[in-house]
Order: C-alpha cells, then structure tokens, then sequence
C-alpha cells in the first residue's frame, strides 16, 4: 500500500488526511496515511486531540465527523510530529501555512522554506508533492522546486514529481462537501507529474475526469487561488466604497443594489456588509504585490488588490465609527449583545473575525459585552462573556453579526426601548418589517436609508 504524508493539520490538512484515509478501491483502503504537525505548542495540542477520541473542535459539519469518526475507529487516523515519516513517503501533501506578514508588508517566505526543506531532507526517490498551500505566484518554481532538486540531489536522489494544487475548502457546515465535490486544480512541473497527480485525486475524491483541470506549471494554479480571492476582495471593497457615500449621504443603497440586481449580468453583485475575516481574503490579495517584489521580481505593483485589502481591514472600524455617531447616546456605556461571532456563517471559524474589531470598538466606548454564537464553541477572545438563549431578553444594544442557519428561527424577545442594529443582512424581511414598524424599538439595518 502507497504511503500518503500530510504536513500540517489545520482546516486543510485535517481534512486532506481524513479524505486521504477514506480512500477506496473494491473495498479495500488504497493509502497508508499520517498526518505531520509541527513540533509547537499548537502543533502538538492538535496531535494530542486527534490521537485522543475526541473529535477536532475545528469541525462542525457533522457529515464530516460521521466519516472522521469512522475511520478513527478503524485506526486509519494517524498523527505525529516525527519527521521520519517523510522517509518512506510515496506522496506528500503540503498544507501548512504560509502567512503574510503585515508589519513588514511582505509574506514571510523563510518560514515557509523551512517546511520544504523539512520534506526535501527525507524523502525517497520518485515522491510525488502536491502542495496546496496559498502562495505568491511563482513560488514553486522559483523557490521551492530548486531547493527540493538541491536537497535530493545532496543525498544522490534524482527524481521526483511536483505539483501545486490549490484548495477551496469552506470551514463550516459545509466542511466535507467543499472539499469532496469540488474541481481540483493542478499545475505540474512536468507531464508525468500531472498524470500520477490527477490519479490520486481521482481516487481519493472519486473523481469525474472532466473534474480535474490541468495546467502546465504550479504558477497557473499559485495565480488561479490569488485572482479568485482577489477578485472576491475587490468586489467588497467597491461595495464598501459606495457604501460610506451612500451612508454620508442618506441614501438607500440597499434598494439601489437590488434594482442593479435586475439586470442579469449584474446579478450577483454584492451586499454591503460588516467586515472581511477569515485566514485567506484578508491576505491571499496582498500575496500578488508580493510574487512580483519578493518572487518574480517584476515591477507590478497590483495597486486596486492591495487598495481592496485596505479598504476592508477598514470596514468594521468606518462602519462602527458611523453607527457611534448616529446612535452614541443609545450605545455608549450600555449592556450590548454580539449575536453571531465567526467570520462567515455556519462555522465556528472566528481567525481574523470582524466580531473581534467591532467587540474591540465598543469596549473603548465602555460598553459592557456579551455575546451568543451557539456555533462557536470557544472564542479565544473572551469567552467568559458568552450567554446562552435564556439571557438573550436584557441587553441595551443588539448587534446582528452572522446569519448562521440556526438563527432563523431565533425569535429574540429584545427588551423595551433597546436599539436594534443588523450590520451583516442577517434579518430577514419579515423580521425587519416587525422591528421597524414597532415603536417601541430603535432599529437599523447596514446600508439602508435611517428614517
Ligand atoms: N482555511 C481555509 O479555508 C483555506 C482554504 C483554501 C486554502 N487555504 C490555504 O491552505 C493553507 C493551510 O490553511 P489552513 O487554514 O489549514 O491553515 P492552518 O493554520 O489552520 O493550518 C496549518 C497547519 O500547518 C502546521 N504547520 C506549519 N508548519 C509545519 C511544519 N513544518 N510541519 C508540520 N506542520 C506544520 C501549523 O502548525 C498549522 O496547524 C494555507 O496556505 C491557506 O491559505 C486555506
């Protein structure tokens, strides 16, 4: 039986070991599997919790559980933090991080390095490494692939195949089907690296053909993730712009947005909204400027990605700036609620959460914070000041931050003369109508005119 690594077991790799464990030909499982974590503090928090009988707290969609847990029970879950499991690795999934280091505006490479030449220093001729990590457009070639030949070739080794495949996984509810009934993308360093690459994801995911798209290099795929979570910026941050005119100038751009909605090609355009969050939109962006400066070293300075990226780290504070001016009186010093605390909806994925900023922003205006997200089952943050339902009645202020799935039919009994704020869309028409027709309520809904 092949033998499968995978390095680094967050929201990626945990998955990519589990789809990779559950792989099945007639019956029979197709890979041996280990899963490789850093030698850190959290490194080996997550080790301990995926060799106990717990189930990662990082998960939340019990499709994905039922599997995990299946396959725990059948010992085809396996995590260390030893090294010499690359030694006899057939392939290799590279799904650590590779982060952006804001203060000094560019992404930290080195440590990301370190992680090859963790891989390049033990693996056996002919390993195949798909690496699926985010990175600046043209990393692998550039980086990547001439280290790992230079370490191979150290130790007489003179084969090997490379490929980068980007993910597209969702943390959430949707956790297992993000990840199983998606296209899979690759860009290879040769021919033969592609068609052994486009097998294993056949096999591991079951495959149609025509769901595997191949490019003739890693920079395709690297340029494909960052345009896609680019493009997903900009169109927030162009929201975001006529967002504050509409705000300045009283004007509905909620109804705006939905007559431009009419027309088919503008469809899809976007919702004004509180904030961007997450681990990958608040930096994939800024990875463009980067590939140019620190990679390719071309002169291509991606002005509107970097611009997009400002403007949304900026939204929760330009949001909460105007609700403080509109409403200080009702919100200064007063009881407030954050309901819903993650980055998106239907996860308990808080990294980078616009809840953070807001929670941070009312504190400096003494209000005193609590917040309910029956969904997230810790917040670094501040945990102490998480309620359950049967306190939701006694707040001054309440904050709308998430539409997860399980708040519909959350019939909140607000107390008399509280202010009412839904900055994300998280209401529906029903329940705005209730609350704006209701005298004895303050409300407000994020790009809508205020009366
Ligand atoms: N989270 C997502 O939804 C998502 C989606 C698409 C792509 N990505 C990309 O995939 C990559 C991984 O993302 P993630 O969300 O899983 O990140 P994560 O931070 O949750 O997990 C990365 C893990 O790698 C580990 N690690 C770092 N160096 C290591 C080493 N040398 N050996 C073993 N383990 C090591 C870290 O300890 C960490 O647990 C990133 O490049 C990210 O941009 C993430």
């Amino acid at each position: 039986m092949k033998k499968i690594v995978i390095q680094g077991l967050g929201y990626v790799g945990l998955a990519m070991m589990t789809f990779c464990a559950g792989a099945q030909k007639k019956n029979k499982y197709l890979y041996n599997v280990v899963g490789i974590e850093k030698n850190s503090k959290k490194g080996l928090k997550i080790i301990k919790e995926i060799n106990s009988n717990q189930t990662p707290k990082i998960v939340d969609d019990k499709k994905f559980i039922n599997f995990y847990s299946r396959l725990k029970k059948k010992n085809r879950i396996k995590a260390s933090i030893n090294t010499d499991e690359y030694l006899n690795a057939d392939i290799v999934f590279v799904c650590s991080n590779c982060d952006y280091n804001f203060s000094k505006s560019k992404v930290d490479i080195k440590n990301y390095i370190k992680n090859i030449k963790q891989i390049s220093k033990k693996i056996k001729n002919n390993c195949l490494i798909i690496i699926q990590s985010t990175l600046p457009p043209g990393t692998t070639e550039k980086i990547l692939e001439p280290l790992i030949k230079k370490n191979l070739s150290k130790r007489g080794i003179k084969n090997f195949y490379l490929c980068h495949s980007f993910e597209r996984i969702t943390p959430g509810r949707d956790y297992y089907s993000s990840m199983k009934n998606v296209e899979r993308i690759i860009g290879g360093r040769n021919k033969k690296s592609l068609i052994i690459t486009k097998k294993i994801f056949r096999d591991i995911f079951k495959l149609e053909l025509n769901k595997v798209i191949e490019f003739s290099s890693p920079s395709e795929s690297e340029t494909c993730k960052i345009i896609e979570n680019s493009y997903r910026a900009l169109n927030i941050a162009f929201i975001e712009e006529w967002r504050k005119f509409c705000s300045k100038n009283n004007l509905d751009l909620e109804k705006i947005l939905s007559c431009i909605r009419q027309r088919k090609t503008h469809s899809n355009i976007m919702r004004s909204g509180i904030g961007v969050g997450g681990y990958c939109l608040t930096k994939d962006p800024l990875f463009a400027r980067s590939s140019s400066k620190q990679i390719l070293r071309k002169k291509f300075n991606f002005t509107l990605s970097s611009e997009a990226v400002k403007i949304n780290k900026k939204m929760t504070f330009d949001v909460m700036s105007e609700i403080k001016s509109k409403f200080s009186k009702k919100i200064i010093n007063k009881k407030v609620l954050l309901i819903g605390v993650s980055y998106r909806e239907d996860t308990n994925d808080t990294r980078h959460s616009p809840a953070e900023n807001v929670f941070n922003f009312l504190k400096k205006i003494k209000c005193k914070l609590s917040f309910y997200d029956p969904i997230v089952n810790y917040w670094k943050y501040n945990n102490n000041q998480s309620i359950e339902k049967k306190d939701l009645k006694k707040f001054d202020v309440y904050i709308h931050l998430v539409k997860h799935k399980c708040f519909e039919n959350l019939n909140i009994q607000y107390k008399k003369k509280s202010l009412i704020l839904d900055l994300n869309h998280v209401l529906d028409e029903k329940k705005k109508s209730k609350l704006s027709n209701n005298k004895n309520y303050e409300y407000y809904c994020l790009g809508s005119k205020q009366l």
